[in-house]
C-alpha cells in the first residue's frame, strides 16, 4: 500500500514536472511573440502544499522561469489568462489560484483581475463548488480590452438603471462582470441562469483581448472545446498536450458532531475596545465568529487604534494576526470562523486581502475548508474601461477541528440562488443582493441632530445563511469588527447569545437601533 502510494506520488510529481517543462520549452522561442495567452493550469499538486516559500522545491524554480518566458512571449498589449482550481485535499483547502495569483506578481506581471466562472463542478467538499477561478494578467497598463464585444444585456433598463443611475445607462449593454454566468430574463425577470462552457470562456478571453489574425496561444483540458472555439471564431490557435490528473479533490469523511454548550457570562453585550485582545471571552467558550475586517488602507471609521487605516500592509496583516489567534483560542472544538473580505486595485495590481487573511488565520493554526463567493448580481461600475466591473467578494470559511465541526447542511432547502436545475447540496456561490452601500440606500440613525451612518455593511441574508449553517439556539456568535450590527442583530433574531467589538462609540447608536428593528438590509 504504502510502496503504491509513493509510486503514486512520485509520478504526479513528475507529471508536474513534465507540463512546466514542456510549456518553458514552447514559450522559450523568442521569435513567437502571442496577442493572448490562455492556459488551463493542471493542479500542480507539489507547489504550495506545504510551505509555498520554500525555495527547495525543483518545481518552483521551474515555475520561475515559466512566467519569465511567458513574459517575453507576450506583446506589449498582450494578456495572459489562467484558468486555476482550488483543490480539496486531505480535508483542507488549498488556495491555489490565490497562490498562482500572488506568483505571477511577483514574476512582474500585473494582476487585473479574478474572474469567478460559475461551473458545474462536480466536486464536493461541505458545500458544492460551483466555481472556477480564471486568473487575468497583462503585461503593462497598455493591455487591450475591447469590452464592447463583451458587454452583458440590461436585465431591464428600469429596473436595473433607475433613479439616480439612469445618467450611466449604456444602450450598448452593461459592462462586463467578474463574475461569468448567462441570464436569460422577461421584464426584469430572470428566467434561467446558464453556466458558460469553455468554448464560451476561450471566446470571451479572446473577444477581450485579441483579433482575427494575430497569435493566441490556448491550452485546456477539454480538446474538442477548444476546436469548436477555433471553428467558431475562425483561428487556428498554437497549443500543446499536458497531462491533467483526474479530480484532485477527495470525498468528503463523515464527521461527529456533538456540540458542547458553553456557559458564557458576558454575553449580549459590545465592547467597544480593540479586538486584538478578548479577554472578556473565555477560552473554547464561542461557537461562532462572522466578520469583516476593515479593508487595508481604505475607509478611515474615525478612531485611534483602528485596524488598517494608516497602517502598512505587514502591520494590518499582523494585527489582524492578533485578532485571529483571540478567535482560536476562543473557539469551541466543533466551532468555525469566516471572513467577507474583498480586493483593491492598487498602483494597478489588484491586491488579494483574502490571500493575506486566509494565510495568517492559517498561521494561528485555523484549517481553511472553502472559499465561498458572494455574488452581488447589481453594483455600480467603479472600475473604468479597462477592467472588470467587481461584482463578488470572498468569504473565506476555517475551522478548529479538520473533521468535528459543526455545519448542518439541512437548511439547504431554505436556499435557491440560481436558476439552473435542481439543486443538490449547498453551493459555494451565494446570490445576494446588497441593499445596503454603494448600490442600496445607507443605514442611518439621528442623536442630538447628529447623523451617524455606517457605508460598509454586509447583508443580513449572507449572515443567516452561516448562522443557520455552523450554530444552534443559545449557542454564542462573536463579531470581532461589529460596525453596525449586522452580526449581532441577526444573530439575536435567530435565538443566538452574542458579543461584539466595535472600536466606534458612536455606532453603539445604530446597534441598538438595529438589534430592536425589524429592518433588513
Ligand atoms: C467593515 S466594518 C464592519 C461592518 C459590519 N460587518 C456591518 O455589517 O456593519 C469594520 C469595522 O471594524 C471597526 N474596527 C476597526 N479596527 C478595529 C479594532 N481594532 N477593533 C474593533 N473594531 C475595529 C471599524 O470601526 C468598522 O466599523
Amino acid at each position: 500500500m504504502m510502496i503504491i502510494l509513493l509510486l503514486y506520488l512520485t509520478m504526479e510529481k513528475n507529471n508536474d514536472l513534465q507540463n512546466i517543462q514542456k510549456l518553458i520549452g514552447h514559450f522559450s522561442k523568442h521569435d513567437q511573440k502571442y496577442q493572448c495567452v490562455i492556459l488551463e493550469l493542471p493542479i500542480i499538486e507539489t507547489i504550495f502544499s506545504s510551505d509555498r516559500k520554500s525555495n527547495n522545491n525543483p518545481i518552483y524554480g521551474n515555475l520561475d522561469e515559466l512566467w519569465s518566458n511567458i513574459l517575453s512571449a507576450i506583446t506589449e498589449t498582450g494578456s495572459l489568462w489562467i484558468i486555476a482550481d482550488d483543490y480539496y485535499n486531505n480535508e483542507k483547502l488549498t488556495k491555489f489560484s490565490f497562490n498562482i495569483a500572488s506568483h505571477l506578481k511577483k514574476n512582474g506581471f500585473l494582476l487585473r483581475n479574478m474572474i469567478i466562472w460559475y461551473n458545474l463542478q462536480k466536486q464536493s467538499r461541505d458545500l458544492l463548488t460551483r466555481y472556477r477561478t480564471i486568473i487575468f494578467c497583462a503585461k503593462n497598463m497598455n493591455y487591450r480590452f475591447n469590452l464592447d464585444l463583451v458587454r452583458e444585456p440590461h436585465i431591464w433598463k428600469d429596473y436595473e438603471w433607475g433613479g439616480g443611475r439612469r445618467s450611466r445607462y449604456n444602450p450598448k449593454g452593461k459592462n462586463p462582470s467578474n463574475l461569468w454566468i448567462k441570464t436569460k430574463s422577461k421584464k426584469g425577470k430572470i428566467l434561467e441562469h446558464l453556466p458558460l462552457s469553455t468554448e464560451e470562456v476561450l471566446e470571451r478571453c479572446f473577444l477581450l483581448s485579441a483579433k482575427k489574425g494575430e497569435d493566441v496561444f490556448v491550452s485546456v483540458k477539454d480538446g474538442t472545446s477548444l476546436k469548436s472555439f477555433e471553428k467558431k471564431i475562425g483561428i487556428s490557435c498554437d497549443t500543446i498536450k499536458l497531462h491533467y490528473p483526474d479530480g484532485m479533490d477527495q470525498s468528503l469523511t463523515k464527521r461527529t458532531t456533538s456540540l458542547n454548550h458553553v456557559k458564557n457570562s458576558t454575553v449580549n453585550k459590545i465592547f467597544n475596545k480593540s479586538s486584538e485582545n478578548m479577554k472578556e471571552i473565555k477560552n473554547n467558550s464561542v461557537q461562532l465568529i462572522i466578520t469583516s475586517p476593515p479593508y487595508w488602507g481604505l475607509r478611515n471609521y474615525q478612531t485611534t487604534n483602528q485596524i488598517g487605516f494608516s497602517d502598512t500592509y505587514e502591520e494590518y496583516l499582523d494585527r489582524l494576526e492578533a485578532v485571529w489567534s483571540e478567535c482560536y483560542r476562543t473557539l469551541s472544538k466543533s466551532g468555525s470562523l469566516w471572513i467577507n473580505i474583498g480586493k483593491r486595485i492598487i498602483k494597478e495590481n489588484m491586491l488579494l486581502l483574502a490571500d493575506g487573511v486566509a494565510e495568517r488565520a492559517e498561521k494561528v493554526g485555523f484549517i481553511l475548508k472553502d472559499i465561498i463567493i458572494w455574488h452581488k448580481p447589481v453594483s455600480v461600475p467603479t472600475s473604468g474601461k479597462a477592467n472588470f466591473t467587481d461584482r463578488y467578494e470572498h468569504v473565506l470559511f476555517f475551522t478548529k477541528d479538520k473533521r468535528n465541526y459543526y455545519l448542518n447542511r439541512e437548511i439547504k432547502d431554505q436556499i435557491n440562488d440560481y436558476l439552473d436545475g435542481p439543486l443538490p447540496n449547498l453551493l459555494n456561490v451565494w446570490r445576494i443582493h446588497r441593499r445596503i452601500g454603494n448600490i442600496g440606500k445607507k443605514i442611518m440613525v439621528s442623536k442630538a441632530g447628529k447623523k451617524i451612518e455606517h457605508t460598509a455593511i454586509y447583508p443580513d441574508e449572507l449572515v443567516r445563511r452561516i448562522i443557520e449553517l455552523c450554530s444552534q439556539k443559545n449557542d454564542l456568535v462573536v463579531d470581532p469588527f461589529t460596525g453596525s450590527g449586522t452580526t449581532v442583530s441577526t444573530a439575536n433574531k435567530l435565538g443566538r447569545k452574542w458579543i461584539g467589538y466595535e472600536l466606534n462609540t458612536s455606532y453603539n447608536e445604530l446597534i441598538s437601533w438595529r438589534l430592536k428593528s425589524d429592518v433588513i438590509v
